[in-house]
């Protein structure tokens, strides 16, 4: 077994760490944010993720994972070095790099001062742009870190949030791509207990890994705003569109996942990650058209979801609004990027007022946005006497809502089910007039005019 550094305890790092100390390699973690390492030290997970914190705990108490901000005392004993710091977007749409190159010029010191015997083996798992790996090796050469002294290792990350530790245990691939022979099959070796029943692990170049984590999501943000852009149109044909997505999902060459229409995809990767790989397209003189419309397409969706609420309201301005679920997907409380987030400023904009819920969202967006909106104490409190509720993320308790009770709560019964959670029937039932997306309903029409729509174009096709 391996001994581990990991360089950034956020999602990646936090459940790579805690999954490879389970896995029986000894693991220690960095980061910079002295409160964060605190709470981990006694078992707190500062995230939000199903089953976490029970590998946390067992760890610490078993002694394969430990928490610091010591960057220098752990490089002294563990070879294999994991960035896993964040790389947000910059403005132009490329991945800040800062605080990868930042981590990196740590290492560089760090060997240059001791000249450890062993060599150094670091591991990208952050998601890069391709070219990240020789680029990392130049700066280290620059940085008085000699050749022998390290090699670069790609191995990017697949996790999904929400079932980011059931995804570690069980993963589609994993991707490990480098040069040295003997760093990529010590890196193998880390998941070694993974792979005894099948062997999912593919080597490549360092170049093929960077790409396949920006195609990966490239692919699936394609998928979703796909199937939003047929959503819209079967609101204008007045046709089911979870008959056409299921008719379409059984065809194994589709597959079914992320055939979900909605209000867009949001969260710490589809959207910057598609913009970064839009930039590397420009950057080499490729325009990457389908990435670009993927883009274009997720920025209109929010707009879409607005549309739908004023069809039903008439003016916003003076319409209080009850929202549920803020986190941008279900089983988490990120709400980077989230598409409530986006709607919440839209409605403001336009003078309405919000009552939110979330099962565990609320805290974060409440550090993010403070008291513009205001929370609700469970989903009844937050839509009552609203002009419409809106529900923004698919958590199972709202899939289990009463909606007599909810009809009871509210002022008036409008409901926009971003999500396609309630059956139609149901909701007309309980007295609603009902907008999904994409869904069939006999209470109105469905049309969203999208050349209405004016939205800033995000995608970089300006060659
Ligand atoms: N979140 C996901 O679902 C996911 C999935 C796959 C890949 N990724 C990629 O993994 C990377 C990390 O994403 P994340 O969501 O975990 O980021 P995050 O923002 O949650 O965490 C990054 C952490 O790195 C720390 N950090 C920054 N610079 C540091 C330094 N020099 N030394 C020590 N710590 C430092 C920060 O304090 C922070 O805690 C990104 O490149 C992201 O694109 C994320």
């Amino acid at each position: 077994m391996e001994k581990i550094a990991i360089i950034g305890v956020g999602y990646v790092g936090l459940v790579t760490g805690t999954c490879l100390a389970e896995l029986g390699n000894h693991v220690t973690c960095i980061d910079l944010d002295a409160s964060k390492i605190d709470a981990l030290n006694q078992g707190n997970a500062p995230i939000y993720e199903p089953n976490l914190d029970t590998h946390i705990q067992k760890n610490l108490e078993e002694k394969r994972l430990t928490f610091s901000t010591d960057l220098t005392t752990a490089l002294i004993s563990h070879d294999i070095i994991i960035v896993c710091v964040g790389t947000p977007m910059d403005d132009d749409g490329s991945a800040d790099m800062s605080d990868y190159f930042n981590g990196l010029r740590s290492i560089a010191e760090f060997i240059k001062n001791t000249r450890p015997v062993s060599r150094k083996i670091i591991v990208n798992k952050s998601t890069v742009p391709v070219g990240t790996g020789k680029k990392a090796e130049l700066f280290l050469l620059e940085n008085g870190v000699y050749l022998s002294e390290f090699s670069i290792v790609s191995n990017p990350e697949f996790l999904r949030e929400g079932s980011a530790v059931h995804d570690f245990f069980h993963p589609d691939r994993i991707i490990i791509g480098g040069n040295d022979t003997d760093s990529v099959k010590r890196v193998q070796s880390i998941y070694r207990s993974l792979y005894r029943s099948r062997n999912p692990i593919m080597l490549t170049s360092i170049e093929a890994a960077e790409l396949t984590k920006y195609a990966a999501n490239a692919f699936l943000a394609t998928k979703i705003s796909f199937i939003n852009e047929i959503a819209n149109l079967c609101d204008t044909l007045n046709i089911d569109v979870s008959q056409v997505t299921k008719g379409i999902g059984a065809d194994n060459r589709i597959g079914r996942y992320f055939l979900h229409p909605g209000p867009g995809y949001g969260g710490a990767c589809f959207p910057k990650d598609t913009q970064a790989l839009a930039f590397i397209g420009k950057e080499n003189g490729v325009e990457l058209k389908i990435v670009n419309a993927a883009i274009e397409i997720n920025n209109r969706q929010v707009h879409i979801i607005v549309e739908k609420i004023r069809a039903l309201t008439g003016n916003l301005a003076g319409k209080h609004i009850g929202l549920l679920g803020l986190s941008f997907k279900p089983e988490t409380d990120d709400i980077r990027n989230a598409p409530a987030l986006a709607l919440i400023d839209q409605l403001l904009a336009e003078g309405c007022t919000i009552c939110a819920y979330d099962p565990v969202a609320m805290p974060n967006t409440q550090a993010e946005i403070g008291d513009r909106v205001q929370y609700g104490k469970d989903p009844y409190h937050a839509v009552s006497d609203t002009n419409a509720v809106v529900l923004m993320t698919e958590w199972n308790q709202f899939r289990l809502l009463d909606l007599q009770k909810l009809a009871d709560s509210v002022r008036e019964k409008n409901f926009v089910d971003a999500r396609n959670v309630y059956e139609v029937s149901s909701m007309h039932e309980h007295g609603f007039t009902y907008r999904g997306v994409g869904r069939h309903s006999s209470d109105g029409d469905q049309t969203v005019h999208l050349e209405d729509i004016e939205v800033s174009y995000g995608g970089l096709s300006d060659f």
